[in-house]
C-alpha cells in the first residue's frame, strides 16, 4: 500500500451543469467513450483510495443508476440542495461517518481532463510538506469565473482563495486560480467546514474558504501547481466539451503513435479510452474506434470507417466499413463498404467485401463473400466462396432460422438461402437459385425455372422499334468483314 494512498476521494456532482442545455445531467455527458464523472472516477481510482464518496443532487436518480454500471464500488451521499462546494464536502463526509483520518482529496465530476499521475503528485505533495491542505492550482490565460490563489506578498504562501464574484480589481487581475482539486487532513476539514459561513455574493458554503480558516489555525497551507493548465479545465458547456474531447483525443493518438501505431491523420481520427493496439497498426482519415475495440500488429483500417467493439486481427485490412461487436480475423479482408453487426466472426484469411452486411456469422478461413450479399444467421466452413447477391433468408416474420454452409463449397450468383437450410461440403449450387431444401455433400443444386427463348417475338409485338431495327441488323451477315 503506497504511502499517499487517501482515506477517501470526495468528487462532487451534485450540480445540475445549466449551461449544458440539456435533459442529461452534466456530469452524464460523453466524451472519448466515458462519461465526464467516469474520467474523474477513473482518475481517483489511481489513488486506490480507501473509500470513493459521489456526492449527487441534481438528477440523482440518473447519476446513481449510471455509477452502479460504471462503478459499483462507489458510495454516494445525496446533497439534496446545492448549497455550495464546501456544504458538498460536509456531505459526503457524513456518508463516511463525519471526519476520517488521513488524507481526503476531493475533486469536482466535470474535470474529466485531469489525470491519475496528477492526483497521485499531489497527494504525494501534501503528505510530504505534512500540510493540512494543498491545492491543485494553475495559471490560466483567462481566469474569468474562476477562484483567484491570493499569495503573501513576501513569502509567496498561499493565503486565501477569493471567488471571482467576490474578487476585488487587484485580484481579478491574478492569473493562478483554483482547479477545485485539493488533498485535506481529513479531520482538519470536517472542523474547518463547520466554521465555513455564507456571508458571500452567492450565499453559499465555499469549500475555498476552508484554506483560509486552516491558515489563520496556524495550520501548513500548500499549493501545487499543475504543468498543463488544460488538465484541469471544468466542462460547463457543450463547447468546452468538444474543447476537452479534442485535447483528450490528441493524447491518446500521441500515445498509440508513440507506441508505434501510424495514424494517417490525427485530427480526422477518433478513439476512446478504451481502444488498444498493437505495433504497426494502420489507422486511415475518417476513423472512429470505440468502445473495446483493438487493432492487432499490422492491421490496417479506415478510411471512414467505425468500429465499436470490434477486434481486427493482425494483418486484416478493413476499408470504409462499419462495424460492432465483430471479429475480424488476422489477414482478413473487410470492405469497401462492409457492415459487420453483432456476432460476426470471420477467420483467418476470408473476405466479406463490397456491400455485405453480416449478423450473426461465423464465416470460416479463406471463405469469400465479395459482393452484394446479406448473410445473417449463418456458418460458413473454409474456403466456400458465395456468389455476389446472396441473401440468407433467416426470418420468416415471426423466428430467425440459421444456414449452414460447409467447407469448400461455390454457391451460385444470386442465391437465396431459405433458412433453416443445410449445404454439405463440396456442394455447388446453380445461379438465381432459391435454395429451400438441404444440398447433400458434392451435389449440384439447381433451383429455378427453365429458359424459354421465343424468337422473333420483338418484330411482331413491337415492330418499327429501335429494338426491332437493332435486331434486324443484328440478324443480318457482317458486312465488309470477313
Ligand atoms: C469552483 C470553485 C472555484 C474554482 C472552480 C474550478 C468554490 C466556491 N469555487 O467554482 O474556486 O476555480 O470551481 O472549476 O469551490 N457542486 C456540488 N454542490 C454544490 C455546488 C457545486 O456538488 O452545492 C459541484 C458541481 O456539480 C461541480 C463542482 O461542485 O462539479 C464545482 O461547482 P461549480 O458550481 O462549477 O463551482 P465554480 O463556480 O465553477
Ligand atoms: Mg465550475
Amino acid at each position: 500500500m503506497s504511502a499517499n494512498r487517501p482515506a477517501a476521494v470526495v468528487v462532487l456532482a451534485a450540480g445540475e451543469g445549466t449551461r449544458m442545455k440539456s435533459a442529461t445531467p452534466k456530469v452524464l455527458h460523453e466524451l472519448c467513450g466515458r462519461s465526464l464523472v467516469g474520467h474523474v472516477l477513473a482518475a481517483a481510482r489511481e489513488l486506490e483510495p480507501e473509500n470513493l464518496v459521489v456526492v449527487v443532487g441534481h438528477a440523482r436518480e440518473k447519476v446513481v443508476a449510471h455509477l452502479g454500471e460504471i462503478d459499483p464500488g462507489v458510495r454516494t451521499a445525496v446533497q439534496a440542495e446545492q448549497n455550495g462546494t464546501g456544504h458538498a464536502v460536509r456531505m459526503g463526509l457524513e456518508e463516511l461517518g463525519g471526519g476520517v483520518d488521513g488524507t481526503v482529496v476531493v475533486v469536482c465530476g466535470d474535470t474529466p481532463l485531469l489525470t491519475g499521475e496528477t492526483l497521485k503528485n499531489l497527494a504525494a505533495t501534501h503528505t510530504t510538506a505534512g500540510n493540512a491542505v494543498t491545492v491543485l492550482t494553475a495559471e490560466v490565460p483567462d481566469a474569468t469565473g474562476y477562484g483567484r490563489i491570493v499569495r503573501d506578498g513576501v513569502s509567496g504562501a498561499v493565503t486565501a482563495i477569493v471567488e471571482h464574484k467576490d474578487a476585488d480589481g487587484s485580484q481579478l487581475a491574478i492569473r493562478e486560480i483554483n482547479s477545485g482539486v485539493f488533498a485535506f487532513d481529513g479531520q482538519l476539514l470536517a472542523d474547518a467546514l463547520g466554521k465555513v459561513r455564507t456571508d458571500n455574493s452567492q450565499g453559499e458554503e465555499y469549500l475555498t474558504d476552508v484554506l483560509g480558516i486552516l491558515r489563520e489555525a496556524g495550520h501548513r497551507v500548500g499549493a501545487s501547481i499543475a504543468g498543463d493548465h488544460r488538465e484541469i479545465a471544468g466542462i460547463n458547456n457543450r463547447v468546452q466539451l468538444a474543447e476537452a474531447r479534442r485535447i483528450l483525443n490528441d493524447r491518446l493518438l500521441t500515445q498509440a503513435m508513440l507506441a508505434g501505431v501510424s495514424i494517417i491523420d490525427p485530427a480526422s481520427t477518433w478513439v476512446d479510452v478504451t481502444v488498444t493496439f498493437e505495433r504497426d497498426a494502420i489507422v486511415h482519415p475518417g476513423t472512429q474506434l470505440q468502445g473495446a475495440t483493438h487493432l492487432a500488429e499490422g492491421a490496417e483500417v479506415g478510411p471512414n470507417s467505425r468500429l465499436n467493439d470490434t477486434r481486427v486481427g493482425a494483418g486484416a485490412r478493413v476499408d470504409n466499413t462499419v462495424a460492432n461487436n465483430a471479429e475480424v480475423g488476422p489477414q482478413a479482408n473487410v470492405g469497401p463498404f462492409a457492415y459487420l453487426r453483432p456476432g460476426t466472426c470471420i477467420g483467418l484469411k476470408a473476405k466479406v467485401g463490397t456491400y455485405v452486411e453480416t449478423k450473426n456469422a461465423t464465416i470460416g478461413e479463406g471463405t469469400k463473400i465479395p459482393h452484394l450479399s446479406y448473410v445473417g444467421d449463418a456458418t460458413i466452413g473454409e474456403y466456400s466462396n458465395i456468389g455476389a447477391a446472396s441473401v440468407f433468408v433467416n426470418y420468416d416474420g415471426k423466428d430467425k432460422h440459421h444456414t449452414t454452409i460447409g467447407s469448400h463449397c461455390r454457391t451460385g450468383s444470386d442465391n437465396m438461402f431459405v433458412a433453416p437450410v443445410t449445404i454439405g461440403d463440396g456442394a455447388y449450387t446453380a445461379a438465381g437459385s432459391v435454395i429451400t431444401k438441404d444440398v447433400p455433400p458434392g451435389s449440384l443444386a439447381v433451383a429455378r425455372g427453365q429458359q424459354r427463348n421465343i424468337e422473333g417475338w420483338v418484330a411482331r409485338k413491337r415492330p418499327g422499334s429501335a429494338a426491332a431495327k437493332a435486331a434486324e441488323v443484328a440478324s443480318r451477315e457482317p458486312e465488309g468483314e470477313a
